[in-house]
């Protein structure tokens, strides 16, 4: 059964010792931050803060801080549960035969339990202010001293296209400027900043966005996967948790939030007014620099009687976000493997941040392949920001970061192997020469053939014949060791 909410969540990772709850008074001016980053480098529990100072909203943060958190937030004993279920998806071909078909009939409802639900009722609306709310009401964090404030975290972004009316939820932060406006952050590669722009370009003025924080973990995740463009997070967040999402519609506008949220902040964006947001510590471990960014207008704050604030912080890896970028590489793959099936595995090593290191192992079949690899990446939706793709034979684990440098570097003759391209650059890259333009670079640390133009020999990886190892085996624990 999938969690109904945010509640039923904390309490299967209780169940599951993974929650501690936190009775002291704790700042979310900083402290709860160190509490979370301590936690998370230690593998500890997700925290409940009971008594932030300043609020009585208790404030969760770290619920999808280790595999096994994110494993009970998806409701599987591994991610590789996820992946089997999306390749499943994707080999389901009409069977032969009547029997066939009728054991193909409980696979097709299950299909039916991913779409959204509209609703008529949802907890997220049990209070409702049009007047008198202020967002310094919340436990908001800050979340580094270099700030420029405090942040929401966790919002699920929702806006609409104004050219197919379809729906989009991100994951955007938003700096709290006063008691009714934030920084709305999606950088301009993101949807919610297509959304803007295509309003825009119709010539609107203002365009409605509604954010809901802290719903069933599902999804939560589901507004942070790279999907293409016009694909519903909602729909996504049903085929993860098996169960539809239910969707209550806005008391100020016609977009639609997850009836089960904690809180839902309903406002608009005015299109053209922009306003300095930042600096913000974030994921790549260094602040990213203040820049301008839409402004959140709210005009009506909904929620449950007994809201809980959820929240993360991000920083020098690994931080909580490596857990969900971890569940997305797993997730996702099959779905690579559907464009590129040459592809093994591929692996984004904590200290890569995502976007700066890609490990990828293929079957290597034609001259230039890896090359031919590194490209599709680059045009792969967000997989556009790999700053460096690294490739090598499927006889290397990349999930291995030892391995993977240990056998890349031996591999490469780096003027001949190491290809430059320019393109678009994630928005936190901080050395590039352009905002968001810049250059990136392949590493082809395949083994070379002489269709490639290397007509040396090339040698094997030591290994010890399997008959000395099994007499050392027996001799090993005869010497004593
Ligand atoms: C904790 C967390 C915070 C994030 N903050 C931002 C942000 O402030 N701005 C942004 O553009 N992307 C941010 N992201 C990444 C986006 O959520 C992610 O790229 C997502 O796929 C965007 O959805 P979209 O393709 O619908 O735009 C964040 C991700 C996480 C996990």
């Amino acid at each position: 059964m999938a969690y109904r909410d945010l509640r039923e969540f904390i309490r299967a990772l209780e169940k599951n010792h993974e929650l501690q709850r936190i009775s002291l008074e704790v700042d979310p001016v900083l402290e709860i931050a160190e509490f979370a980053d301590r936690a998370v480098k230690r593998g500890g529990p997700a925290l409940l803060f009971e008594k932030p100072k300043g609020s009585s909203i208790p404030v969760l943060i770290n619920g999808f801080a280790s595999t096994r958190k994110m494993e009970l937030a998806l409701e599987v004993d591994s991610l590789q549960e996820v992946a089997g279920r999306i390749v499943e998806l994707l080999e389901m071909r009409m069977p032969e035969g009547l029997m066939g078909k009728i054991k193909m009939l409980p696979k097709l409802a299950d299909l039916g339990s991913v779409f959204p639900r509209v609703v008529s009722k949802g907890p997220c609306q049990e209070v409702v202010r049009t007047e008198g709310f202020s967002l310094h009401d919340y436990p908001i964090l800050q979340c580094w001293p270099g700030d420029g404030g405090r942040f929401i975290t966790l919002p699920l972004v929702f806006s609409k296209s104004p050219d197919t009316g379809k729906r989009n939820c991100g994951m955007y932060r938003m700096q709290i400027y006063d008691e009714r406006t934030a920084g709305m952050h999606w950088q301009t590669h993101k949807q919610g900043a297509e959304h803007y722009r295509r309003m825009r370009h119709h010539g609107q003025t203002r365009m409605d966005v509604a954010v809901a924080i802290g719903a069933d973990p599902a999804t939560m995740y589901s507004a942070i996967l790279p999907l293409p463009p016009d694909l519903d997070e909602m729909m996504i967040a049903g085929f993860l948790r098996q169960s539809p999402v239910e969707m209550v519609k806005c008391q100020t506008s016609d977009l639609e939030v997850p009836a089960n949220a904690e809180i839902v902040l309903e406002g608009y964006v005015e299109l053209g007014e922009l306003r300095t947001e930042g600096p913000f510590g974030d994921h790549t471990g260094f602040y990213s620099l203040a820049d301008e960014y839409p402004v959140f207008h709210v005009t009506c704050i909904t929620q449950r009687k007994d809201p809980i604030y959820a929240t993360t912080i991000v920083g020098p890896p690994p931080m909580e976000d490596y857990y969900m970028g971890k569940a997305v590489e797993r997730i996702f793959l099959p779905l690579m493997r559907l464009q590129l099936p040459e592809v093994r595995d591929i692996a984004m090593p904590a200290e890569g941040i995502f976007h700066n290191l890609i490990l990828v192992s293929i079957r290597k079949s034609y001259p230039g392949h890896a090359r031919k690899v590194m490209h599709a990446i680059w045009g792969l939706g967000q997989a556009m920001f790999s700053k460096v793709i690294v490739v090598v034979d499927e006889d290397v684990d990349v999930q291995n970061t030892r391995e993977v440098v240990w056998k890349a570097l031996n591999n490469i003759d780096p003027e001949r192997d190491i290809q430059f391209v320019m393109g678009p650059i994630d928005s936190l890259d901080h050395s590039s020469r352009l905002p968001n333009y810049g250059s990136k670079m392949g590493v082809d640390a395949t083994r070379k053939w002489p269709t490639e133009g290397f007509t040396r020999p090339w040698p094997g990886v030591i290994e010890m014949s399997a008959e000395v190892k099994r007499r050392v085996d027996e001799l090993w624990k005869k010497a004593g060791l």
